[in-house]
């Protein structure tokens, strides 16, 4: 096949036709290659964006127009995400944060968790003023995130709200003797603080993994000492949710 082809000799009449000659020979060299391979790296590449094109218009219909990529949103594909990433996390301090609570209308609204602050302003309805959690705002409630006491804990002090895991005594004979009782509340108390982890983590993750918020920053120490730290007794509701020895004894 390529002997059919004409090449043209170089000669002395110019560079013109010497580089004219060469890019000849190089389209015949590459004709020759996609003859013997049958399959060129332009056709690989045609396939494979091809390829991608049908996945991300078939992702597209699926999720009704919310994902070109089956739902799967790297950070880097959301602005808010990458504006933060270049111009550096917002660190507020209690009291700086507590401005962003949906009353001034040219700020956003922020609300944080375990000490990370994440911006909910995509979702005025729950979080704005009138809003059904519109008390998260503003501050970091962890406790209530925890406990559900939606008016009593919303602060960041942990202490005791484990106690809501821990199951109530209210069985009188139990056989088992003060010693025993003693390390079972100790390995219930452990699993209780591990409970409150989970959940903690649990909403930190709703929020930092969620399609419409993103973390901006962290809350600051601002020396203010919170004079109820530690002292803060299990608040009504989280009480009454505390499982019960004797409903634990009648399952196992
Ligand atoms: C520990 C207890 C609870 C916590 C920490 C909690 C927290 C939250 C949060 C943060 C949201 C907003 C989610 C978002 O941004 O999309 C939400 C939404 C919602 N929650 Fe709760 N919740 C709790 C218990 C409950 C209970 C017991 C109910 C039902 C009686 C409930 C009903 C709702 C409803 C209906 C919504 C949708 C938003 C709305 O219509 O206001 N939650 N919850």
């Amino acid at each position: 096949m390529s002997e059919l082809r004409q090449r043209q000799p170089a000669t002395s009449a110019g560079s013109n036709r010497n580089a004219e000659s060469k890019t000849q020979r190089r389209q015949e060299r590459r004709a020759d290659a996609e003859e013997s391979h049958g399959i060129s790296t332009l056709d690989i590449i045609r396939i494979i964006a091809t390829l991608i094109l049908a996945s991300c218009g078939l992702s597209y219909y699926i999720t009704n127009s919310e994902s070109l990529l089956w739902g799967y949103r790297p950070w880097f594909t959301r602005w808010p995400v990458v504006k933060t990433y270049l111009t550096g996390p917002i660190n507020l301090t209690p009291s700086e944060l507590s401005l962003y609570n949906g009353s001034d209308p040219n700020l956003p609204i922020y609300l944080a968790v375990n000490g990370s602050i994440f911006d909910v302003s995509a979702n005025p309805a729950i979080y704005g003023p009138g809003g059904s959690y519109n008390f998260f705002t503003g501050r970091d409630a962890t406790r209530a995130f925890v406990t559900g006491c939606f008016k009593d804990d919303l602060t960041a002090d942990l202490i005791g709200a484990e106690e809501m895991f821990v199951p109530v005594e209210d069985v009188e004979q139990e056989g088992i003797t003060n010693a025993q009782r003693k390390i079972r509340r100790e390995k219930e108390v452990r699993l209780a603080r591990t409970a409150v982890e989970k959940t903690v983590d649990r909403w930190e993750g709703f929020f930092r993994n969620h399609k419409k918020y993103f973390q901006v920053g962290r809350v600051l120490d601002d020396g203010v000492v919170d004079a109820e730290k530690g002292k803060r007794v299990l608040c009504e509701s989280a009480r009454t949710q505390r499982p019960k020895r004797s409903e634990m004894k009648e399952q196992s």
